[in-house]
């Protein structure tokens, strides 16, 4: 038998390095690099020659293929992230972190294909039959036809199911617990996850079944993380939310047969997840408009409006460095904001801690909430209220200017549609007036510092 070669491999990013190290040079996690067979055996001749290849069919780009076909689950917020249903032959990956609810998520969604007469197979490495039907049970779904498989050995996973009628749909839950016999390490490793991942898209490809593979986001190297197969699949799926709050957002960061950002939003409950179709109205629920320091900004989120609540609490500190903590948005941005503040608007804010929260657990990533931010903090400091039926939205440059940012009439139709009927932005931005709801431009912080503290 060839001598097998041995690899190290980072469990958090998969990159391969040739010897042991504390961290990885790659994505600089500790203690995250562990020795794995490579699978491949040496090739002991140096310069071996490459075989010769056949020559394949050139085509032209121009030319017509047909849309792919879909594969519906019937629960729209899912569908919707998918970009319109699941491809036949595609490869899908959902990763979350643990508890956050994937196999929830893949339980309800197969029950309510294997309702539209599809056949569904769901693989559960992670729990016993007995269990997945307990929730099952608990979902309200045990009645439909999902077949059930407890395995988690690839080859015998690939031969049920090329055994009879072959599924539309197979979930693999979780990847982490793949095992392919071919490969020496232990299931979990960089090199069993790869290995079983191939096969099943392999499987996907050849038999034009669609492949759900759930995985695990980890926070330390000790098993290998999603990210590792991102490449591999043709869509990848992230399943996020705060473990304190209800919401759960599904969103789509790679998709190779639709757009990418595209989000679905669920509710947690007793009996599993539920759809929210207005998720503004639900984030806009809760809120206290007469506290100061409450701004809603209104985002996008794929090709959705969202009305989101951005809270600010600026208070004074005890701590020769005082506290910067956010909740929903990047702190570094909170850094610009607050600099931006103190050198071109004059509001010191230095001396104080700041606390800033984006309501309900969701996350914003645009930099359009910089204006809403600003505002939440102005008025926290200053103990003025933001009025309640504002809305806020507009990028700040480092100039202390603000710059108008994309979509401002689908933002603005949202905050009018929820009763909203102010919106603060950038001056510019105001081609987009829509009726109803009264503008104010403003062109830089100072001008919005002045507007807070002169009503
Ligand atoms: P689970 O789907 O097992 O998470 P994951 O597969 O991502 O590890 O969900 C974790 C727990 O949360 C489980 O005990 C069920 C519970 N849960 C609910 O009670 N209601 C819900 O709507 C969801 C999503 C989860
Ligand atoms: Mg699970």
């Amino acid at each position: 038998m060839a001598k097998v070669a041995t690899i190290f491999a980072c469990q958090t990013c998969g990159a391969v390095h040739s010897k042991w190290s504390g961290r990885c040079d790659s994505c600089s996690e500790w203690n995250s690099i562990t020795e794995e067979a490579s699978g491949a055996p040496v090739s002991g001749a140096k310069g071996q020659a490459m075989p010769k290849g056949r020559a394949g069919n050139l085509v032209p780009l121009t030319g017509d293929s047909p849309q792919p076909p879909r594969t519906m689950t019937g629960i729209a917020e899912f569908d919707r992230v998918t970009g319109g249903g699941l491809v036949p032959g595609s490869g899908v990956l959902i990763g979350g972190d643990p508890g956050i609810g994937k196999s929830t998520l893949l339980l309800q969604a197969m029950a309510s294909l294997a309702n539209t007469g599809a056949r569904v197979i769901y693989v559960s490495g992670e729990e016993a039959i007995d269990q997945v039907r307990l929730r099952a049970e608990r979902l309200g779904v045990a009645q439909s036809d999902v077949l059930l498989l407890a395995e988690t050995n690839v080859s015998d996973i690939i031969a049920t199911m090329r055994d009879g009628a072959g599924p539309a749909v197979v979930v693999i839950d979780s990847i982490q617990t793949l095992w392919s016999p071919v490969i020496e390490s232990a299931p979990g490793t960089v090199s069993q996850l790869r290995a079983g991942s191939e096969a099943l898209i392999r499987y996907a490809k050849q038999s034009g079944a669609s492949v759900l593979l759930v995985g695990h986001v980890t926070k330390d190297g000790q098993i290998a993380g999603p990210k590792v197969i991102e490449h591999m699949v043709d869509t990848v799926l992230y399943f996020e939310g705060d473990r304190g709050h209800q919401f759960r957002i599904l969103r789509a960061v790679k998709n190779r047969f639709g757009p990418t950002d595209e989000i679905g939003v669920f509710e947690m409950s007793e009996r599993g997840l539920q759809e929210v179709d207005n998720p503004s109205r639900l984030l806009m629920g809760t809120r206290e408009s007469t506290t100061p320091g409450s701004a809603v900004f209104a985002g996008m989120e794929g090709t959705r409006p969202l009305l989101m609540e951005v809270q600010a609490l600026v208070s004074p500190s005890s701590l020769g460095t005082p506290r910067r903590a956010v909740v929903g948005w990047d702190s570094n941005r909170l850094a610009m904001v607050l600099a931006v503040l103190e050198t071109r608007a004059g509001i010191t804010i230095g001396a104080h801690d700041v606390y800033l929260n984006v309501a309900g657990g969701v996350r914003v990533r645009e930099p359009g909430a910089d204006l809403a931010v600003a505002a939440a903090l102005v008025s926290s400091l200053s103990g003025i209220a933001l009025p309640a039926e504002a809305v806020f939205f507009g990028e700040v440059a480092l100039s202390g200017a603000v710059r108008p940012i994309g979509q401002s009439e689908l933002r603005l139709k949202e905050a009018a549609k929820l009763g909203l009927t102010r919106a603060v932005i950038a001056d510019g931005a105001e081609a987009s007036r829509i009726k109803g709801v009264d503008i104010k431009a403003l062109d830089d912080l100072s001008s919005l510092a002045a507007w807070i503290t002169s009503r």
